[in-house]
């Protein structure tokens, strides 16, 4: 195959990549290079490179030709930054994926759209969400996937595109940009920076590691019948404060670095996936949270020269955006 991975530069798209090469496939990588996307991810690793935007049909035109298959990773994925500005968002998330549905009608290509447990919402406690739940999206960012989801939906029954949607829980592992809960607390951890919990930290998350989301989307890529919706959870759920402990133990860092801080507007309490979909077609977590969490850790103390070049410039306005009152209250 040869498959056009956009977004291939950010966190989960490279190791996506890396995953396709190894398996003897060509790929073409077509990225923006936003604050998040990262050359440096895909360093050693043969593929071909277009710089551009998804929103952009000549971009995916270019770099499409002659692609069977597009999966789609780019996007604005961080929650905070859909609360303080949620325009990109908007022009990623939702037009850019219509561009990206123009390109694959015309050229009879396959899709595979990368999405996210949130556009389900809160599932406080109990019950799991499946594929055909209602989309009930809390935040701008999980409103923005939503609507590129309800979109691909649209484009398979209108148009009869081949395409897949893919929706994995939070994610976690080597090479993530440091504003998400894990590599931010580690840096910081690390640094001696203070650890702002959100509110009372009982907040749940299911962790999945980058490699078993990327093998299940691969397997989707491989063998999800077209129209098909696929969640991906790891079945590792954890509360953010025990995260955050178990980090400044990995790490070696003062417990009083943790502070509880503003909580995060219209934050979700938990999400719950029920992958049997997906295990159906012959996929399983591979890897134990504890044991990847602190292969994580070390891979973030094992390579500052990837991350302290980042924790400066436009991330420390971005920092202080988010936390500098957070912080002071
Ligand atoms: O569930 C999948 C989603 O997971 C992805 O679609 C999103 O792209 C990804 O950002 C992630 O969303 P979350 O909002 O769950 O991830 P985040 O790492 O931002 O936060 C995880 C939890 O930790 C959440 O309950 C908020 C909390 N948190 C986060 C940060 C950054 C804190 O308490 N303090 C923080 O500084």
């Amino acid at each position: 195959m040869r498959v056009l991975v956009t977004g291939g530069c950010g966190f989960i798209g490279s190791h996506f990549v890396k995953r396709l090469v190894a398996a003897g496939e060509q790929v073409v990588v077509l990225d923006k290079l936003t604050y998040s996307g990262n050359l440096a991810n895909l360093d050693g690793v043969e593929h071909e490179f277009v710089q551009g935007d998804i929103a952009d049909p000549v971009a995916v035109r270019g770099a499409g030709e002659g692609c069977d298959a597009v999966v789609n990773f780019a996007a604005e994925t961080h929650v905070d930054r859909s609360i303080l500005e949620a325009g990109d968002f908007v022009r990623t998330d939702v037009l850019g994926t219509h561009v990206l549905l123009e390109w694959v009608r015309a050229a009879g290509a396959r899709l595979v759209h990368v999405s996210t447990d949130e556009v389900y919402g809160d599932v406080p406690e109990g019950s799991w969400s499946k594929e055909d739940d209602p989309l009930l999206p809390s935040s701008p960012y999980a409103a923005s996937k939503a609507g590129g989801d309800l979109l691909v939906l649209a484009y398979v029954r209108t148009h009869g595109i081949d395409a897949c949607i893919t929706r994995g829980s939070n994610t976690y592992g080597s090479n993530q940009y440091p504003e998400k809960l894990i590599p931010l607390m580690v840096t910081n951890a690390l640094e001696g920076e203070p650890l702002p919990v959100y509110g009372d930290g009982r907040q749940r998350r299911d962790w999945l590691h980058a490699e078993d989301h990327c093998a299940g989307i691969e397997l989707v890529l491989r063998e999800g019948a077209g129209g098909g919706v696929f969640n991906i959870g790891a079945g590792a759920e954890r509360e953010n404060l025990d995260v955050v402990m178990r980090i400044v133990e990995l790490t070696g860092a003062e417990p009083d670095l943790v502070r509880h801080v503003a909580d995060r507007p219209g934050h979700d309490r938990r999400y719950s996936l029920d992958s049997s979909r997906l295990h159906e077609l012959g996929w399983k977590p591979e890897r134990d949270f504890e044991t990847g969490l602190a292969e994580t850790v070390a891979w973030y103390q094992d390579n500052r020269a990837w991350w302290e070049p980042i924790k400066s410039g436009a991330y420390r306005e971005y920092y202080a955006r988010q936390y500098a009152e957070r912080l002071s209250s």
